[in-house]
């Protein structure tokens, strides 16, 4: 029997391990030889950001739970790679498999690939070429260190050439992130704030901000609050606050009225927030791909993205962090002129079977022979 251990340690994580975790569990023919361990790194902790998301998400309990907890960006990786050597000392696996872009990826993956264990990277080979992001530092690091890439797009394809990545390694699978949210559709439900505020669907909008570059600095973030709540005309303005913006919004006297602050939501509840909305505005990545395959309006406010299509293919634009530029983006939409967008190749909800197929047939070789 061949382990691999499935890694997840951030709230964007839960959702692209659920669909590879169905299908390590269904235990076909085909995979019948692997065996799966799932850690969780603790890098998100709260039952908002972490807990719930397992519950709704139908994710077994993590058989081990590293516990590492907040910290600076060097704090939780050296904490992360400590913790997970401990434990593939302990008992180790034969493949490592890690999902996205955050600190918990990477640090598992130097730490697999210098006890020479195979690192499998899913979401392989997306770059934004903003280095001030730790996302990006992380992502070229796992790259450049993981044996097998399951990508999303063909221009991730093509990133991972560039940067020598042998073309057997690697896989267009599509996007894991995506499965979940397919096979949740008919479950998303609305948060009870949904009759408190008397919302209707299309009549408001939903934002989320949790970048450093958008958040950590007090007066940028009124800036943008005060210019999203005049470019929507008064139409209420939901606000799910990531724990990182939350301790910048204490700082902050005057919330403009018709934004309103809401905790963090569960999955279901704030893709049903989502899927209702007028239009999202954020800084997220994960949240442009689902808009995309929900036909929402996403206005990003970054000046760039490492998910392109979101782009050319879907719903999303890139307006930048000035926040003048917001007004005539929402005039537009206002207007009736936003593109309606289409959905990417393979984002079909069947990615996790492609990965595991495809684990299953390389775990019967050594990759590092
Ligand atoms: C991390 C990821 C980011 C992802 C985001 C989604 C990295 C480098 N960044 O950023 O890619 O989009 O998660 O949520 O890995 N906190 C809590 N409770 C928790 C977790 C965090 O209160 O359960 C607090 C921490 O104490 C910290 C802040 O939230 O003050 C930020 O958490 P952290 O994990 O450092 O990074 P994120 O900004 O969440």
């Amino acid at each position: 029997m061949k382990l691999v251990d499935v890694i997840a340690g951030a709230r964007p994580n839960f959702m692209k391990i659920a669909p590879i975790i169905r299908a390590l569990e269904s235990r076909g023919k085909a995979n019948a030889h692997i065996d799966y361990r799932l850690v969780h790194t603790g890098q998100h902790y709260d039952a908002r950001m972490s807990g719930e998301f397992f519950t709704q998400l139908g994710i077994p309990e993590p058989h081990v739970n590293l516990e590492v907890g907040s910290g600076t960006q060097a704090e939780q990786t050296a904490a992360i790679m400590v913790r997970y050597e401990n434990l593939l000392l302990e008992r180790r696996s034969d493949m490592c498999l890690v999902v996205g872009d955050v600190t918990s990826t990477m640090a598992c993956a130097i730490t697999a690939r210098k006890l020479c264990i195979p690192v499998a990277h899913v979401e392989a080979g997306i770059r934004s070429g903003d280095w001030t992001m730790p996302e990006e530092v992380n992502r070229v690091v796992t790259d450049s260190i993981s044996n097998l890439f399951f990508t999303t797009s063909t221009i991730a394809n093509d990133n991972l050439r560039r940067a020598g990545a042998p073309e057997a390694a690697i896989h267009f699978v599509g996007n894991t992130m995506i499965d979940t949210l397919l096979v949740n559709l008919d479950r998303l439900r609305p948060p009870a704030l949904w009759e408190d505020m008397g919302l209707k669907p299309g009549s408001y909008f939903v934002v989320t901000l949790h970048r450093p570059a958008n958040v950590d600095e007090t007066n940028g973030l009124i800036e943008l609050l005060q210019a999203i709540a005049k470019g929507t005309r008064g139409l209420p303005v939901v606000f799910p606050v990531h724990p990182r913006t939350a301790k910048a919004l204490r700082e902050i006297a005057d919330i403009p009225a018709n934004i309103y602050l809401v905790e963090s939501q569960p999955y279901l509840e704030f893709n049903y927030l989502v899927k209702n909305a007028k239009a999202v505005i954020t800084d997220s990545g994960g949240i442009t791909e689902e808009t995309t395959v929900l036909g929402i309006p996403c206005m990003t406010l970054r000046d760039s993205t490492e998910r392109p299509e979101t782009i050319s293919v879907g719903t999303n634009e890139l307006i930048g962090t000035d926040p003048a530029a917001l007004k005539p983006a929402l005039d537009r939409l206002f207007a009736g002129e936003w593109k309606s967008g289409g959905v990417p190749e393979k984002w079909d909800g069947r990615t996790g079977e492609r990965i595991v197929a495809i684990l299953a047939d390389v775990m019967q070789v050594n990759l590092l022979e």
